[in-house]
């Protein structure tokens, strides 16, 4: 290669769309809108460029390694956000005088990170953020993952295709006390837990040996990842702490939602992020052989270390690189090209004005159309359009308008129709 060669590839780790990756993509864009309307969240959005200060103390922990840095050129600290949250809580900070609390809001916000790659992770993706902020009640954590389940269900996946697994790091932290792990060490043994069945275990007992857990802590801790269920749970305990009933409620609220089947407790979710508090979740697909569909928690102190008042908070962020994996993998939900009414084309430069007005008395209909900027003869014209994306088409030749009508063509079902010109013209266009 010489230091000329052109390089087509985007950066490692960044995206291109072409239209076809667009198609997919809007899919989900629009699964993630219509699912957070018709839960009644408002949209918010926020610049993609953040304050680095904000996100290296607030970030999760795990994510500040990986963020894209930057000095602008009058030398202040910045980056590409690696995640919303922060931003969320800055938002919300700056304004909450003037808010109603609990307040319900989304983003698509895309974000960075300088990731290892692997399936699954990238270093640009985008990420439906579905927040509940100021209810402290476990209502707030059943209307976030119904909604996005009810996302998951609009893109035709249900409870056989993905499910929610999700825990509560206050009910580990009450069973990591019971086995006298003290409270100073537990941030540090919910990180080495996330990343079990990432890393060996002989790795995941080195994190907690350095976090400063001794033998026989490590013995418990492994005891504890063992629990299989909130029975076996409360058996360990030897009670009921908060941390179990709150749990448990997750359960009971989810089963008014009619999702059940889609949650399951699961001792092992922790996440990776510091600032999580209470019921903590990530949804897998059924198989688990992709990475996490989405993920989120209760994180009740975020509003208060950025500065503001304190608030109760859960939310959850939710990626489109893993679900369009995953959509594939499935053969889900089929073609996600938006198809195009219409597309007209014309055999002479003669007929062009005539093209050009009916397809701007379709597009007053609110009609999609696709008008052919030059002539072409009709075997070019149907071979070009008639490969899905379009339903209906319409070619101009000097014999229609002669007879003052046109034939549109049903590219689905192989129909012809004949119609009036006079029907779907606008008015002649007035002399130069
Ligand atoms: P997170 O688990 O770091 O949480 O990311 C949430 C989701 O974003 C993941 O489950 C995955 O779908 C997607 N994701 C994250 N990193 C990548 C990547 N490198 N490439 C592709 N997809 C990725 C958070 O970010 C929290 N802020 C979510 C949250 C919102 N918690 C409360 N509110």
């Amino acid at each position: 290669m010489t230091s000329e060669t052109l390089h087509f590839e985007a950066p490692r780790g960044m995206r291109d769309f072409y239209p076809e990756d667009m198609d997919v993509r809007n899919a989900i864009f629009a699964a993630w809108t219509r699912a957070a309307r018709q839960f009644g969240f408002a949209q918010y959005d926020a610049c993609v460029v953040e304050s680095l200060d904000l996100l290296k103390r607030k970030s999760g922990e795990e994510i500040i390694d990986q963020i894209y840095a930057f000095q602008d050129k009058s030398g202040r600290e910045l980056a590409l956000r690696p995640e919303m949250t922060p931003t969320l809580a800055r938002l919300i900070a700056a304004r909450q005088g003037g808010l109603t609390f609990p307040l319900k809001w989304f983003a698509l916000a895309q974000c960075f990170r300088y990731e290892r790659m692997s399936r699954g992770r990238k270093r640009e993706h985008y990420q439906w953020n579905l927040d509940i902020v100021g209810e402290p009640s476990l209502a707030a954590e059943a209307e976030v993952l119904a909604c996005a389940l009810h996302a998951l269900s609009l893109l035709g996946l249900e409870a056989n295709d993905a499910r929610v697994h999700f825990s509560n790091r206050a009910l580990l932290a009450d069973l990591l006390l019971k086995f006298n792990i003290p409270a100073a060490h537990h941030p540090a043994t919910f990180l080495a837990l996330d990343k079990r069945g990432k890393i060996p275990d002989e790795e995941i007992t080195k994190l907690l040996k350095t976090a400063g857990l001794d033998d026989s802590h490590l013995e418990s801790v492994f005891k504890i990842t063992g629990i299989q269920s909130l029975d076996q749970a409360q058996a360990v305990l030897e009670g009921t702490p908060a941390s179990l009933l709150a749990t448990r409620t997750l359960t009971a609220l989810m089963a008014d939602y009619g999702l059940s089947d889609r949650i399951r407790f699961d001792i092992g979710v922790v996440r990776g992020l510091g600032y999580y508090t209470g019921i903590v979740f990530e949804a897998f697909d059924v198989d688990k052989k992709f990475r996490a569909i989405f993920g989120g928690g209760r994180y009740d102190r975020l509003l208060e270390d950025v500065g503001g008042k304190p608030l109760p908070a859960v939310g959850l962020g939710f990626g489109d690189v893993v679900i369009a994996e995953l959509l594939a993998d499935k053969g889900k939900p089929g073609d996600h090209r938006e198809r195009l009414d219409m597309a007209i084309g014309f055999m002479e430069d003669s007929q062009q004005p005539i093209a050009v007005q009916i397809a701007q008395a379709l597009r007053l209909t609110g009609k999609t159309v696709e008008g052919a900027l030059h002539a072409e003869k009709p075997r070019h014209f149907f071979a070009r359009v008639g490969k899905g994306g379009v339903r209906q088409a319409l070619y101009l030749g000097p014999d229609d308008l002669a007879r003052g009508s046109v034939r549109v063509k049903d590219l689905e079902n192989r129909t012809e129709t004949e119609i009036p010109l006079n029907v779907i013209r606008t008015p002649e266009r007035a002399s130069p």
